[in-house]
Order: C-alpha cells, then sequence, then structure tokens
C-alpha cells in the first residue's frame, strides 16, 4: 500500500521532476531519494535548480522572477530537501522559496501519512505497526503563515507584535473537502477503508475562525450523508494529548496551517521522528512538491548522519501520485527492511551513514 494522495495524475509519458535539495542535509538526503529513484527503475527525466542559501548568498537570488512559472508550466513534480541556513539569520530564502511555492504555487493541501515501519520506533509502549496508520491533512496557504501583520513601536516598551490568523471559506472548505475526498479513495495500509475524518481546531477560544471551520465542516460532512465515513471533531489540545495516549483511534485528521505543523511534528515522533516523515503539498490537476517533513538540521548537516529515509519515502508518495504505484511499493517496501534489519542512521538504531542506508535501500531495490 503507497503512502497516497488524493488524486492520481494520468500513467503515460516521462514525468519531467524538478530537484532542489536546498540547504543543509536537504542537500545530503536528496541525492540518496534520487539514486533510489534510478534504482526503482522510473520513468522520470530530472531538472535540479540551486534554489538556497548558497545561491541566495551568491546573487542574493531567492526565486528568479521566473521561478514558479517554469516550475509549474514545465513540471508535473517537485522534490524538495529542506531549506534554512544560520548564515541568513532572517531566513529570506526559506520564506520565499518554500513558503513561496507553497502560497504562489497554491499547493493547498499538505499531505503527511504517519505509518509506524517498527515497533521499536516508537516512543509508545505496546503499540504496534498496525496501530499507528492515519494521515495529517493541513491547509498549507493560509493561517499565521501568510505573513499578514505588523509590528508597531518596535525595540520600545510598548511594542505591538501583530499576527493575523486569515481563513477564507474558499480555503477552508477546498481543504476541508480535499480531507472527505482522501478518506474516500485511501485505502489504510491493511488494505481496510479509511472511515473517519476527523476536523482539529481551537475553536472555544478563537471563534471566529473556529465558527468558520466548524461551519464549512458540518456543511461538506453532510455532502456524504449516505457515505460510510463518520465525522469527528477535537481541540487541538485534547487532540495532541491523545495523539500520545492513544494514536490508535486517529484516520484522516484535517486542520489549519499551524495546528497542522505542529501534530504532524507530534505525529513524526510516534513513528520514529522528523528522519522518517514523508510529505506532499497538492493541487489537484497541478504540479505538486512531495519533500521530507524535517528542515535543514544544521547542527547535524555535512555529516553523513542525517536519515535519508523521510526523503526516499517522500519520492515513494511522489511517484504513487504520479500514476507510478509499482516503483513506490518497491521503494516502500525497501525502506521497511531496511528498517527491520537496522540498516539504517543512528537516529533510529542503526549504525550506516546517509549516504550508506541510501545505498542499501537503492541496492534492495535492484537486487543486487
Ligand atoms: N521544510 C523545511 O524546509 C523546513 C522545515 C522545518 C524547519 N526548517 C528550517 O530548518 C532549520 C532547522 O530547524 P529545526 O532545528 O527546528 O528543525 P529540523 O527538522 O531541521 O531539526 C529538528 C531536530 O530533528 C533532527 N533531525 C531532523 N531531520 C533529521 C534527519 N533526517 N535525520 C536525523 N535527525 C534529524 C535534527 O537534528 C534536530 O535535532 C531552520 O532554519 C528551520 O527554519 C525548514
Amino acid at each position: 500500500m503507497v503512502l497516497g494522495c488524493a488524486n492520481v495524475a494520468n500513467v503515460s509519458a516521462t514525468k519531467r521532476i524538478a530537484v532542489i535539495a536546498g540547504d543543509g542535509i536537504g542537500k545530503e538526503v536528496i541525492p540518496q531519494a534520487v539514486k533510489v529513484i534510478a534504482a526503482a527503475g522510473a520513468a522520470v527525466e530530472l531538472t535540479s535548480f540551486d534554489w538556497g542559501a548558497d545561491r541566495y548568498l551568491s546573487d542574493r537570488v531567492t526565486v528568479p522572477p521566473d521561478g514558479f512559472a517554469t516550475l509549474g508550466r514545465d513540471f508535473e513534480a517537485i522534490l524538495v530537501g529542506a531549506f534554512g541556513d544560520p548564515r541568513v539569520p532572517s531566513n529570506i530564502h526559506a520564506k520565499e522559496i518554500l513558503l513561496g511555492m507553497r502560497s504562489k504555487m497554491d499547493l493547498y493541501a499538505n499531505v503527511r501519512p504517519v505509518r509506524l515501519m517498527d515497533a521499536s520506533l516508537c516512543p509508545l509502549k505496546g503499540i504496534e505497526p498496525k496501530d499507528i496508520d492515519f494521515v495529517v491533512i493541513r491547509e498549507n496557504t493560509e493561517g499565521v503563515y501568510g505573513d499578514v501583520g505588523g509590528v508597531f513601536k518596535q525595540g520600545t516598551p510598548d511594542e505591538v507584535a501583530i499576527q493575523e490568523d486569515v481563513n477564507t471559506r474558499k480555503g477552508v472548505e477546498r481543504i476541508i473537502r480535499y480531507a472527505f475526498e482522501y478518506c474516500a479513495s485511501n485505502k489504510k495500509l491493511d488494505g481496510s477503508p479509511r472511515r473517519r475524518v476527523l476536523m482539529c481546531d481551537k475553536s472555544n477560544a478563537m471563534t471566529h475562525a473556529g465558527g468558520l471551520w466548524q461551519r464549512v465542516f458540518k456543511e461538506v460532512a453532510a455532502e456524504h450523508p449516505n457515505s460510510e465515513i463518520e465525522t469527528q471533531h477535537m481541540y487541538v489540545d485534547a487532540l495532541a494529548m491523545q495523539m500520545v495516549r492513544d494514536p490508535r483511534e486517529f484516520d484522516v485528521i484535517v486542520t489549519n496551517n499551524m495546528f497542522g505543523d505542529i501534530i504532524s511534528d507530534l505525529a513524526a515522533g510516534l513513528q520514529g521522528g522528523l528522519g522518517m516523515a514523508a510529505s506532499g503539498n497538492l493541487r489537484p490537476g497541478y504540479v505538486s512538491m512531495f519533500e521530507p517533513v524535517h528542515g535543514s538540521a544544521p547542527p547535524i548537516a555535512g555529516k553523513n548522519i542525517a536519515n535519508p529515509f523521510g526523503a526516499i519515502l517522500s519520492v515513494a508518495m511522489m511517484l504513487a501520485h504520479l500514476g507510478m504505484a509499482g516503483e513506490a511499493h518497491k521503494i516502500e517496501a525497501a525502506v521497511l527492511e531496511a528498517v527491520r534489519q537496522k540498516k539504517t542512521t543512528a537516529d533510529i538504531g542503526g549504525k550506516l551513514g546517509t549516504r550508506e542506508a541510501g545505498e542499501w535501500v537503492a541496492q534492495k531495490i535492484s537486487g543486487r
């Protein structure tokens, strides 16, 4: 069973993929992911882009003027590493590239599957792989990450900082609709149907935005009266507690940009940490972007110790989305085997370096 997305593109021709490794460990894990694409024999044509801190520091360009238009016009998917570099304290390049891709290209659905490959990776007692198989669907273009707001009287004792939480009916409705479609069209890893969409908010305290999410959730749910899909609501604080107490009860979770960011990292902790988590940034019918959930991890960058599996599993997700389910299966099966045999980096208990773990998976796939 592949880590799915709600829509699958047509299968025919060679797919064109833009590759942006970015900064820090992105530059180490993406070459491993690319190696695995080749080993799986996927019919793709890769084009690398040098966007990131090095480029910004050399010519002050974050995204070239036609950058997003080129990605949208010439590619079926984008594979991204991570952005963030201590030499750019403002993180301006990361904001313009990553948040730019998500919002200017309107990749509104951030899909983060949460799957436990081996019981040893989960910090919770008595949890088996079959117990953790859910997905967080995060609104990716609005909320408090839209950079709306300002600072007043900066540097004085009266300083005021305002960060607005932007929620549009269009934005809320399409992500909730996406979650219902995802639930209806994706199965669990054991082959059973997905059954429940849970909307998570903080509508008891943030009544204006929460009210909109509540109303739209009920409206969209009412469009599925005869389906098998159950609906549920939880406040985000209660959900965080419950995710640690008993993650078995989750299936499809839909939420806003900030809550999705936080709970998907919490969820990554249940599956072995940030090094194991994959994601897709999707807009049905348009180019989509796939990336590991982790950041550029500057303290471990350049040491050949970063776990490449989040990036490799993001590739599996990308290929499945592009209609290459067979190749995606091969990659996931090889990663699963690596985890079982502890052919992994140290963060999940192995002794291999980034390159060696990537190589092991590539060799497993190609049967060498
Ligand atoms: N999508 C992105 O590009 C993205 C996401 C999150 C953070 N960032 C940026 O990355 C930089 C560092 O942020 P951070 O430290 O909060 O988050 P991070 O994900 O880079 O690291 C958090 C922790 O997880 C560990 N970790 C992350 N990925 C790992 C991997 N593949 N293997 C082993 N360990 C791994 C790190 O060593 C660190 O202890 C910042 O500049 C931040 O803005 C970028």
